[in-house]
């Protein structure tokens, strides 16, 4: 479970990221009742959607991470906030009252799941939780192994960006401090350090450990799972998924 104040600033640290927010919104516009946000931290997709018009169902493990996207909606309003439904379960053994036709997971969520098991619990879960003809659409990191293993240690710099509601600068930095080439697991800190307008400098550590999916490995864990792939891209406008692509966005169906 994250602490509070983590849990708290996960808008903050992540709001310089919105390149997937197009397409998820483009995705749920015609949806049907409620859509399923798998993971959904404080909310930074949830509340997204419910602002133009979206019902939200927000699933995520950590009730700290709710009680934050709670605070989050109220500060919306009653309009946003009345459309997100949270909901706390493990994504692994869920079960929803009602079947929807959507289900999100945004943001490397499915990469939190460490194992096949896991992972085939999870997909059978979303997949169990669809409206005939429904789909599910996810985006995962698109890994180079041989990068990561010999990057290990290498601090990446990211986006520097400010945030003007809180008069502070935020720049973000990564650094991968073990993989496992075996299973795939990676551990890596993010770094958030945040500039005062008088120069005081805070610094963030986020630890993270997460599963790198190959495309392959991908595409037989949804078939396992009962789920055709209609799309795999390698960006969020469609981009085909090939060397370079940094990121791998599939879109998925349940096979009839
Ligand atoms: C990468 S973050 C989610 C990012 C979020 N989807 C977004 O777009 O901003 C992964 C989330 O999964 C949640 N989580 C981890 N394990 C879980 C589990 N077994 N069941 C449900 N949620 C889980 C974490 O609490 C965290 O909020």
């Amino acid at each position: 479970m994250t602490d509070a104040s983590e849990a708290t600033r996960y808008l903050v640290e992540h709001a310089h990221y919105t390149e997937d927010l197009a397409l998820w919104r483009t995705v749920a516009e015609h949806v049907d009742g409620p859509v399923l946000d798998v993971g959904c931290a404080a909310g930074r997709l949830a509340l997204e959607l419910a602002r133009d018009g979206c019902r939200v169902v927000a699933l995520d493990a950590d009730p700290t991470m709710l009680r934050a996207l709670a605070v989050n909606a109220a500060q919306a309003g009653p309009d946003v906030g009345g459309r997100v439904t949270t909901m706390c379960a493990d994504m692994r053994t869920f079960s929803l009252d009602g079947p929807v036709a959507l289900a999100i997971a945004a943001m490397n969520t499915l990469q939190v799941l460490l194992t096949p098991v896991d992972q085939l619990a999870c997909l059978g879960r979303i997949r169990a939780s669809l409206a005939p003809e429904g789909e599910f659409w996810f985006d995962v990191s698109m890994p180079d192994l041989g990068d990561v293993q010999s990057s290990i240690g290498v601090v990446h710099g990211g986006e520097v960006v400010d945030d003007p509601t809180r008069g502070v600068r935020l720049a973000h930095a990564f650094w991968y401090e073990w993989v496992d080439p075996i299973t795939q697991t990676a551990r890596f800190t993010h770094r958030i350090d945040e500039t005062a307008a008088d120069g005081a400098v805070r610094a963030f550590f986020r630890h993270h450990e997460v599963h790198l999916f190959t495309p392959l490995e991908l595409g037989h864990l949804l078939a396992r799972a009962g789920f055709d792939v209609l799309h795999v891209w390698g960006d969020f406008e469609g981009a085909p998924l090939e060397a370079g692509a940094e990121r791998q966005v599939y879109r998925c169906r349940v096979v009839s």
